[in-house]
């Protein structure tokens, strides 16, 4: 079965670039992007391609290129997947926060209700697509809410049937847009072999064949939580390390680089920083921990929870670390903040180390002053919530958040903090005045040379 028509629901972080970058390499494919949420399918459709909702390098290109002519976003959720050959369930699938499983397992509500729309409009055949990230045998109860319709059909119309397939997302946000157009591989989870072959055909269309996996529907969805508890397990790793670092005088890149020359450990994901953010390693994990109780593996399950546990610490001990340079108080203090995404090159906050870092120095009484290239100031109000009151601004510049600061915390590694002038930030900040890099990009030498007394993360 050749696919000619795709409906993919949810216009998020995944489903706006995956979309685009299929529509752009198989242009004889139409591919529409459904969401209930207006104001964000708006911005999909905006004219003003810098306000897409989703900030990706090289997305609003892609965008550009195809929107109108096999890329379309739209609300009308229903009248899309009646005229799709394929639908992708692409929404969130965030950690449950009331009932069973609480603080753990993922909650599927927005996958069961997909599903459910799916079931009612889909028409003839219909290969159902899990993109979203979800625990293992979930494709169980899709495959039941869809089975509940199959054998319907409106009148003079062909009984509706469907098959259901897993297809995790490996994309890094930041750089999503490379990630999508050559991917390491491709995961295909299935038991319907026509099924499995017409989405590979689409993939097909840029992706070697041989990066094209395909595996039964559990190791597929289990393979996208593990990769996700390995890469975040990476960076609490080196996190632990870099607390051992400072405290004796090692320093941590210099490890990094040493250990990640043994082609057995590899060089990626070693960076030391303020702990992984973002919507889905610690969301992932708790899920991998949850599903290991409900199995009885407890001793699996403390495992991968102390991933979780030592990223909580590490942006706590930074925070604290703040303090105690300060004199042991920042009440207030002007503190400079660098960075509220959860990485560089995204808008996204989810999870991000900024706000529980910004959250510990405000109820420290701490005067915040934040900058971020892409990320608004709603946002920021959203993330720290009201309970921290009027503690913090945005700020347009660098410059105007070290006005008056003692300290200047560089939270997110954006490219423009790489090359910071110090001498200029020095000279409108209060002495003595401090430099903490959590992500170890700033030129330490400059600072210090500028005056300012400067901890790097991992640097002993
Ligand atoms: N963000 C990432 O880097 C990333 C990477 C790989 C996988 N994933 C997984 O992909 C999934 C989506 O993540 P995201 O970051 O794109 O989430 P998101 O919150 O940005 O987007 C999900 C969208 O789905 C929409 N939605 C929910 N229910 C709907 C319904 N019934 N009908 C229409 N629209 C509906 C929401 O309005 C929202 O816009 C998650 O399971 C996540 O774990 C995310």
């Amino acid at each position: 079965m050749s696919i000619r028509t795709i409906c993919c629901i949810g216009a998020g972080y995944v489903g706006g670039p995956t979309m685009a970058v299929i529509a752009d390499r198989c242009p004889g494919i139409q591919v529409t992007v459904v969401d209930l949420n207006q104001a964000r399918i708006d911005a999909w459709n905006d004219p003003d391609l810098s306000k897409l909702p989703v900030y990706e390098p090289g997305l609003d290109a892609v965008v550009g290129r195809c929107r109108g002519r096999n890329l379309h976003f739209s609300t009308a959720v229903e009248p899309a997947i009646a005229a799709a050959d394929m639908v992708f369930l692409s929404v969130n699938t965030p950690t449950k926060t009331k009932g069973v499983g609480a603080g753990q397992a993922s909650d599927l509500r927005w996958i069961e209700a997909s599903a459910r729309q799916v079931a009612a409009c889909a028409q003839g055949h219909t290969i159902v697509v899990e993109k979203s990230t979800l625990p293992v045998r979930t494709a169980e109860t899709v495959q039941a809410i869809l089975s509940a319709a199959q054998g319907d059909g409106a009148s003079g119309s062909s009984p509706k049937t469907f098959a259901v397939l897993s297809n995790p997302e490996f994309l890094a946000e930041g750089t999503a847009i490379p990630d999508l157009e050559q991917p390491d591989r491709v995961l295909i989870g299935g038991d319907d072999p026509a099924a499995i072959e017409a989405l590979a055909g689409v993939y097909g269309q840029w992706v070697p064949s041989d990066r094209i996996l395909r595996t039964n529907l559990w190791s597929s969805e289990l393979s996208k939580l593990t990769a996700n508890a390995f890469l975040a397990q990476r960076i609490s790793s080196i996190n632990s390390i870099a607390a051992l670092c400072e405290a004796t005088g090692a320093d941590v890149q210099e490890v990094a680089h040493a250990i990640g020359a043994d082609s057995r450990i590899g060089g990626k994901f070693l960076k030391a920083g303020p702990g992984f953010g973002g919507s889905c390693f610690q969301k992932d994990i708790l899920n991998l921990v949850y599903l290991c109780g409900h199995y009885g593996l407890h001793e699996v399950a403390a495992y991968w929870q102390s991933v979780v546990d030592l990223n909580g610490w590490q942006q706590h001990r930074i925070a604290r670390l703040v303090v105690q340079r300060l004199f042991g108080t920042v009440t207030g203090k002007r503190i400079a903040v660098l960075g509220f995404a959860f990485k560089a090159d995204t808008n996204d906050t989810r999870e991000a180390p900024a706000i529980r870092i910004c959250q510990d120095l405000l109820e420290e009484g701490a005067q915040l002053a934040i900058h971020d290239p892409k990320v608004s100031e709603a946002q920021i109000a959203a993330d720290l919530g009201e309970n921290l009151g009027d503690g913090w601004q945005r700020v347009a510049t660098p410059v105007q958040a070290a006005e008056g600061a003692d300290a200047l915390l560089i939270l997110t590694e954006w490219h423009d903090y790489v090359e910071l002038d110090w001498r200029a930030l020095a000279a409108v900040m209060r002495k003595p005045s401090w430099l903490f890099d959590a992500r170890n990009i700033a030129n330490a030498a400059q600072a210090r040379a500028a005056g300012l007394q400067v901890w790097s993360v991992g640097c002993g």
